[in-house]
């Protein structure tokens, strides 16, 4: 792995429990926040007895959670459940002898260790707690058992205790913990800087001012990939007509909604570029009149003639500068062997070749054919794992 590993799009939840070293939660979370995750934090009881959830709401930015049975919690009416969903990691720091022992025996008798048992993502604890606590038979032995479930923990370290014995026990090193955090969940920044200009969505070409020409696209494979490109450090840019309403962090949206608005757009941002990817799916034709009114029913039957748009990724490929270009192929028959034939019209760098199934879709099964010949096919994956896998192969 190269470059800087960053936090950016990670959703975390941060456990706390009742050790004096909880004051230290604070830090973690600043520092989680300042690496870009979104972290939701869970209080035990007993971790209230030492700091407040006041704090970590205000740090956080989101709802402390301490309660599962909350009836004012209209917003989240099953905590222990909902927080879980798209979650990336669970980090429990500190966590107690108590924690540990619940989560090596399944117990759940509280919104965290609940938690534990709902979340499957990673998770990693951070203990804390008195030396003799620290050696004891039984802790040590939930300390396995927890590690053969597939927590990671991060020791403690040996020094003075609050107690004012010394010995290990104390937990680790706020930095430490961190690091640790990225390691495991943390995305290299190998496209830092990178431009990239990305296209998603269907376009619309109008009829009259309420009907239109479009095509099924969802979108999700270029708001994917400049999602994935953001995350990996590069600036991006994404011209979209999707309807998709998502968060991008760190994207710079340009909406648009014909194919004319498109090819505008691509020419206006590709020379800031260094790579453009056209995931869009542009209409090929449009109707040559717009009505400036809406066409009553009356009027029918109706014969539109169609003319064809520009092609943007033609235009393109004539003037490319040394710019990396991507282009998507969709056929319902023949598709690789057309793809090939698009990949060399358009003198493109690499061409992704999409089953139909994927319009629409969340996953997609594709082929990405360079244009040295080389084709790898991948098999059905999320359609950002295929963002990652286009990005990998790009630069
Ligand atoms: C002042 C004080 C400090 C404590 N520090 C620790 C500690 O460092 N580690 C630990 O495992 N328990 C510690 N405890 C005991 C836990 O708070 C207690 O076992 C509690 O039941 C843990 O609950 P929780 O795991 O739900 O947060 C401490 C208790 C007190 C009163």
């Amino acid at each position: 792995m190269t470059g800087r590993l960053t936090l950016r799009n990670k959703k975390i939840i941060l456990g706390i429990t009742g050790c004096i070293a909880a004051y230290k939660s604070a830090d973690i979370l600043r520092s989680l926040v300042k690496k870009g995750a979104d972290v939701w934090v869970v209080m035990t009881d007993s971790a209230q007895e030492f700091i407040t959830p006041l704090t970590f709401r205000t740090l956080s930015g989101n709802p402390c959670i301490t309660d599962m049975f909350d009836k004012n919690n209209e917003t989240m009416p099953l905590p222990h459940i909902s927080l879980s969903d798209g979650a990336d990691l669970l980090l429990v720091a500190p966590a107690t002898a108590n924690i540990l022992g619940k989560a090596a025996s399944g117990i759940a008798d509280d919104i965290l260790s609940t938690l534990l048992l709902s979340c499957s993502c990673k998770k990693i604890f951070a203990p804390a707690m008195n030396t003799k606590m620290w050696e004891s038979k039984i802790v040590q032995d939930n300390l396995k058992k927890a590690r053969s479930l597939g927590i990671e923990m991060v020791e403690p370290d040996l020094g003075e205790l609050a107690c004012g014995q010394i010995g290990k026990g104390r937990m680790a090193q706020v930095e430490m913990i961190v690091e640790h955090v990225e390691k495991a969940i943390g995305t290299v920044q190998d496209l830092a800087g990178k431009r990239i200009l990305v296209t998603a969505g269907g376009t619309k070409e109008l009829i009259d001012p309420v009907r239109f020409i479009g095509n099924m696209s969802s979108g999700r494979m270029g708001y994917e990939i400049a999602r994935a490109a953001s995350e990996r450090g590069a600036v991006v840019t994404l011209i979209s007509s999707s309807e998709l309403s998502e968060d991008l962090p760190g994207v710079t949206i340009h909406a648009v909604q014909s194919a004319g608005q498109m090819s505008q757009a691509v020419k206006e941002h590709l020379p800031h570029n260094d790579a453009l990817v056209m995931a869009a799916a542009v209409s090929d034709f449009s109707p040559s009149k717009k009505s400036s009114r809406k066409i009553k029913k009356g009027e029918g039957p109706l014969n539109i003639s169609l003319e064809p748009t520009e092609d943007i990724l033609g235009s393109v490929s004539g003037n490319k500068k040394g710019k990396i270009v991507v282009g998507f192929a969709l056929e319902s028959e023949d598709l690789i062997a057309n793809a090939k034939k698009k990949l060399k019209e358009k003198q493109l760098d690499m061409i992704v070749a999409n089953d139909i199934s994927a319009f629409g879709a969340k996953d997609s099964r594709v082929s990405m054919i360079e244009k040295n010949g080389s084709v790898k096919k991948f098999p059905m994956q999320s359609k950002y794992d295929t963002a990652n896998r286009i990005l990998d192969r790009m630069f």
